[in-house]
Parts: C-alpha cells; sequence; structure tokens
C-alpha cells in the first residue's frame, strides 16, 4: 500500500488470488483545476463558507496526472474556463465509448455551460458526437463494465437518458437507482475494476438496484462506511493498478487481497466540493470516426 509516486515493484505478500492482474494502456482527458472554488452547493459536500485553495487543489491534480503518466497512460488536457469551478470534474463532461461521444446536459444551471465546452473538445479532436437530450452528468452516471454499462439515476441523470444511452451505444444500460445524497453520481458509490469485476457501497443504492447488484457482480469488493464516506469509490482502475483516495485503506487492503495494485492519492482539496480521482478523469475509448 503506497501513496503517490510511480508504483514500485510489485508486492507479493497479501496477494490471495492468483489471478495475474494485466493493466490496459488508458487514455484519460483531464481539466486542470485552475479556477477551482466552491462558490455554490449542489451536493452535500460542497459548503460555500468553508475555504478553498485552487493552488493546493492545482498540486494535488498535478499528481494524479503524473501518475497516470508514470503508469504508462496517454493524458489529454482540455482548457479550464474562468467562472466554471466544477469543469475539473472531467468525468461528467460526456460519455465515450468506441470513439462516439454522448454529451453531457448538467442537471445544475452553474455547471450548464459545461456540456457545450466539453462537446466542442470533442468536435475539435474529430470524435463522432451525439448531443445528448435527456440530462445526464457523463461518466458520473455512467460507467462501462465489460460490454455492459452501468447507470445511475436519483439526483443527476435523468432516467430517461438510459434509452438514450442504449440506442446511441448499443450497449446494454442496467439503471442504478442511487438513494443517499452524499453518493450523489455513480461513480462515487461504485468503480470499475476489471471487465467484469466492480466495488461498490450496497448503502447507496435503493434495495432493488442492490439485488441487481448482487446478481450481476457475485464476486464484487464491497466498501463499508468509512471508506465509501473519503470517497474510496471515486476510483481509477486501469486492470491492474487502482488510483483511489489515500485515506480508503481498507479498500486498499481487499484489493491487494484480490491482486491488484493500489494506489493511494491526495485529493482532499477537491473532496471539499464532492470529488475525488475518478471525478477527475474521462476516459477516452476508442479511436475518433475521422
Ligand atoms: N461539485 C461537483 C458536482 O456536485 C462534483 C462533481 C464530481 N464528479 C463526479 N464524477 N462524481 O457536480
Amino acid at each position: 500500500w503506497r501513496t503517490g509516486g510511480a508504483p514500485a515493484r510489485e508486492d507479493s505478500t497479501a496477494v490471495s488470488d492468483p489471478a495475474q492482474r494485466t493493466a490496459r494502456r488508458r487514455r484519460y482527458l483531464m481539466c486542470p483545476p485552475e479556477h477551482f472554488d466552491v462558490s455554490y452547493s449542489i451536493n452535500p459536500w460542497m459548503n460555500p463558507e468553508k475555504p478553498t485553495d485552487a493552488s493546493i487543489a492545482l498540486l494535488q491534480w498535478s499528481r494524479l496526472r503524473s501518475l497516470y503518466l508514470d503508469l504508462g497512460h496517454d493524458v489529454e488536457l482540455i482548457d479550464p474556463e474562468p467562472g466554471l469551478p466544477d469543469m475539473v470534474f472531467a468525468a461528467n463532461g460526456a460519455t465515450v465509448v468506441d470513439g462516439r461521444v454522448l454529451s453531457a446536459r448538467f442537471r445544475f444551471r452553474q455547471r450548464e455551460a459545461e456540456g457545450p465546452a466539453y462537446l466542442e473538445w470533442f468536435r475539435e479532436n474529430g470524435f463522432r458526437t451525439h448531443e445528448a437530450f435527456w440530462v445526464n452528468e457523463g461518466e458520473g452516471d455512467y460507467l462501462l463494465v465489460g460490454d455492459r454499462i452501468l447507470a445511475g439515476t436519483g439526483f443527476r441523470t435523468d432516467e430517461r437518458s438510459h434509452v438514450e444511452a442504449a440506442r446511441f451505444f448499443r450497449r446494454e444500460v442496467v439503471t442504478l437507482d442511487l438513494v443517499d445524497p452524499r453518493f450523489y453520481h455513480l461513480d462515487t458509490a461504485l468503480a470499475v475494476l476489471d471487465d467484469d469485476l466492480i466495488m461498490y457501497y450496497p448503502e447507496a443504492f435503493s434495495t432493488w438496484s442492490r439485488g441487481v447488484l448482487r446478481s450481476l457482480y457475485p464476486d464484487a469488493v464491497i466498501a463499508g462506511d468509512h471508506d465509501a464516506e473519503v470517497f474510496g469509490l471515486n476510483a481509477v482502475s486501469d486492470g491492474k493498478h487502482v488510483l483511489l483516495a489515500q485515506e480508503a485503506t481498507n479498500l486498499a487492503d481487499q484489493l491487494a487481497d484480490r491482486g491488484f495494485t493500489p494506489i493511494g492519492v491526495d485529493l482532499s482539496e477537491l473532496l471539499k466540493s464532492g470529488g475525488s480521482a475518478k471525478c477527475c478523469t474521462l476516459e477516452l475509448r476508442g479511436e475518433p470516426a475521422r
């Protein structure tokens, strides 16, 4: 269990699952938090009275970006826009599968302009785009697990967007109901570890959705209150390395037991806005259509 820096040599202790995890090279889109601030409150973590420091946010974000580069991944950048303090949360900017982009349409007017800003980046970079009709907050609520898309609703993404996504991506989309306002996006309560493995916090979901998750992923890693509350589930996995909030130590131990290499990151400044590693990271899957 390590914090920051390049991954050290594999530590074979505590690996009870003999499965050899393999990393797949990823391409991510990120947005530097140059204008980071908590000037409004649209989730229970955001307190505009509490001071924030954009330079600390930028430093923590830069370490996350360096980690991706050290692990051999590609990181593209989008220019941050003044007046959009949440634009750092690139995961909300769109959903990208097979080089096809479903634009984001934000629930709250404070973030509305982020949708077109991200869409513009995708158009300029040659992706096939579809302008969403229904409210959806990108990979905040859409997570690809193998061929299937898990889709959150309850606080942000409109359930009707799930049908739009299924048609656009031609994939199975499984609707999951979020019930705890602290876990307002799917990616705050569930993370994709591999093509057939996830980790999640059951209490964030309705009874029905818990049943769905249990039957689809009987081997899932289950998070407890503490790890969920420090945003340990807002994690990014490349199939082997899992980047997650450094405070989520129980989750890290469980991941190591399953043969993953957990890497703790300090994103305390971004947590003041209700975000962590995954929120800052949008995966670009597939090549632009051109
Ligand atoms: N302050 C932002 C909001 O409430 C945080 C977004 C976090 N992003 C995420 N993918 N969960 O909208």
